[in-house]
């Protein structure tokens, strides 16, 4: 089997090579990458010496089409995926979530080949804190934010090649993940390089926000199995039942790293920032006999200390330029 993991450089897809690795070493793998600033092009020929990386845009139709041909299987991780960059810069998400995508769907239709696209809990908006009310496969669209509205509007492409054209294809939409090789923009890679480098946490407004964490290996393992088990067209909710607020998150991490439990600052709010995800993932459990495999949060957190603390060489160069970007957005409140 040839499979095609676009955005494969990038967090999740390049985890998701690591998992299928170990897991499927009868795979031939090729990715398709941007290669831009959350893609580690440098380090991708160590880590996978023997997987071929097309280094091209999803925006070019005749590389995307070229390389979908001779694929069996896409699975289709890439995108622009940080928030607060979309509120400052939205077009590259429409660029690469909307068109991107759109080439990719057209690429499949073509050539008749399976395509996995993954997605994000957040093209449902937001949930209240106190709402005992979980995201499920029927809750209705209502993005919040630049990303996510593209990422919405990309599942509304795949699903209409799906009726229209006969696409076969398949959606997830995953809560917020976290482990290695993550980009120290998002939240818990930062929080983690900050107090490596003597500086302290950072939490927008009050930090009561909850997030649904789920560790990415659990993640790629339930993107197997909708692959593997999953029904053409469906889409499918994934989560691990990990609701925390972000205030917690930082004090478990200020805990684990020896730490006192108010070594963080409360800094300017994200504007029109989501109060609650939470996922309700029972289709995928009992549907398709999914369950969590890896590590519990305590865990997965601990463990993804360690590989920053280890790995400082992988993130160092870009941590500087992260903080300058959020120290120009964001003030100290209290
Ligand atoms: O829910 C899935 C989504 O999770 C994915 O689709 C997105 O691509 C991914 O970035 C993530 O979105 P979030 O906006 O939830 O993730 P982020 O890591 O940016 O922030 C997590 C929470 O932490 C959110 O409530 C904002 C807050 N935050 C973030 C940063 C970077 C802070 O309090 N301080 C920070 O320094």
């Amino acid at each position: 089997m040839n499979i095609l993991v676009t955005g494969g450089a990038g967090f999740i897809g390049s985890n998701f090579i690591d998992l299928t690795r170990q897991e499927r070493g009868d795979i031939d793998i090729t990715v398709l990458d941007a290669g831009n600033y959350a893609a580690d092009i440098e380090g991708f020929a160590t880590r996978f010496p023997e997987v071929e990386l097309i280094r091209a845009d999803l925006a070019d139709a005749e590389v995307t089409d070229r390389a979908v041909c001779e694929s069996d299987l896409v699975v289709h991780f890439a995108a622009e995926s940080h928030n607060d960059n979309s509120l400052h810069s939205p077009w590259p998400f429409v660029q690469s979530n909307i068109i991107g995508t759109y080439n990719v769907i057209e690429a499949c239709r073509r050539h008749d080949v399976r395509l996995h696209h993954i997605s994000s809990d957040e093209v449902y908006g937001d949930l209240e804190i106190d709402d005992p009310a979980r995201f499920t496969e029927s809750t209705a669209y209502n993005p919040s934010s630049p990303y996510s509205a593209t990422k919405a509007g990309s599942d509304m492409l795949v699903r209409a090649w799906v009726r229209s054209f006969g696409l076969r294809a398949t959606i997830s939409n995953c809560s917020n993940n976290y482990g290695p090789y993550q980009h120290v923009e998002k939240f818990i890679p930062r929080q983690i390089t900050n107090v490596l480098t003597g500086a302290r946490c950072k939490l927008y407004g009050t930090g009561l926000n909850v997030r649904d964490w789920i560790h990415v290996d659990e993640h790629n393992a339930a993107v197997w199995t909708i692959i593997d088990k999953g029904e053409i067209g469906r889409t499918y909710l994934i989560g691990a039942d990990g609701e925390k607020n972000n205030i917690s998150v930082v004090r478990t991490i200020l805990e684990l790293m020896g730490r006192e439990p108010d070594d963080f600052d409360h800094v300017t709010d994200r504007p029109g920032h989501d109060l609650r995800y939470a996922v309700d993932a029972t289709a995928l459990r009992e549907e398709l006999g999914w369950a969590p495999r890896f590590a519990d949060f305590r865990t997965g957190l601990a463990d993804t200390i360690e590989w920053y603390r280890d790995n400082r060489s992988w993130w160092e160069p870009q941590k500087t330029a992260v903080e300058a970007t959020y120290a120009a957005r964001e003030e100290v409140i209290s």
